[in-house]
């Protein structure tokens, strides 16, 4: 599998850097184009959500992707990128992160980073802007969120390096997709997720889909990623989309 070509463009400010990725890409941009910017006034999280992006609180990545693996695996390309999310956090500033389902890295328990991929129709098919955010300072994140966010620098009481934890990253994502890419790629992604998150098996959880919340006990992820979660009146229920919340006991 040839690898991509990183080619970095940077900016001081942007609305996303997920819009700028996909903007190139309908221009022909190639796979590995990635676009950092200082803040973003538009930042965009999962299931429509806000990211806040304040100048210099955070590292606020994109990166344009055009795989050839078969559809029905893209939704492994988040787990992909978490790992290799997990791997440059700890290259880079020696964190050691935990991954919930489906793609938020943790550290201590808190989110520290979030993945938002979005796949766009191009001339030269079908692609994928994979936006990465990793909280870098405690300006990162507004302060409600306090009890349930973390960043870099609080965890290591170091002011961290954006441009190594970038460097970095753009390592791990390149090793972590040529695998993916590899025959029984697959397999060996979802395996390396598991072991990675304690999420992935025996946790009492909420998952929160829109009106639906479920409740149940983690039992593993299918090929394609989604959760299989043990509830206690339907059995087990495959789960495709929400939010996942740990729980201590069941009221
Ligand atoms: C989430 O956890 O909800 C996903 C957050 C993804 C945020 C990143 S920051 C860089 C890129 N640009 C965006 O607008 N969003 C992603």
């Amino acid at each position: 599998m040839k690898p991509f070509n990183p080619k970095i463009l940077r900016y001081e400010s942007l609305a996303s850097t997920n819009t700028e990725a996909a903007r190139l890409a309908l221009q022909g941009a190639e796979e590995g184009l990635s676009v950092v910017a200082d803040e973003q006034t538009a930042g965009r999280g999962r299931l429509q959500r806000t990211w806040v992006s304040p100048k210099g609180a955070g590292l606020y990545f994109s990166i344009l992707l055009r795989p050839t693996i078969p559809l029905n695996q893209w939704s492994l390309m988040t787990f992909m990128a978490a790992l290799a999310v997990g791997d440059a956090l700890l290259a880079a500033s020696g964190l050691q992160t935990d991954i919930k389902w489906p793609n938020d890295i943790l550290a201590g328990e808190r989110k520290i980073c979030g993945i938002l991929a979005e796949t766009i129709e191009t001339n030269a098919g079908r692609a994928l802007v994979i936006g990465i955010g990793i909280n870098l300072t405690r300006e990162a994140f507004p302060e409600d969120l306090a009890e349930r966010a973390t960043s870099v620098a609080e965890i290591t009481n170091r002011r961290p390096e954006r441009e190594t934890i970038l460097a970095a990253l753009l390592q791990a994502i390149s090793r972590w997709y040529s695998l993916l890419q590899e025959s029984d790629g697959s397999r060996k992604i979802v395996a390396a997720w598991v072991s990675r998150s304690s999420y992935a098996e025996g946790k009492l959880v909420k998952v929160i889909n829109g009106d639906e919340t479920l409740r149940g006990i983690t039992r593993g992820v299918e090929d394609d990623g989604a959760l299989r979660l043990e509830t206690e009146t339907n059995g087990i229920r495959v789960v495709r989309s929400g939010d996942v919340v740990s729980v201590r006991a069941f009221t």
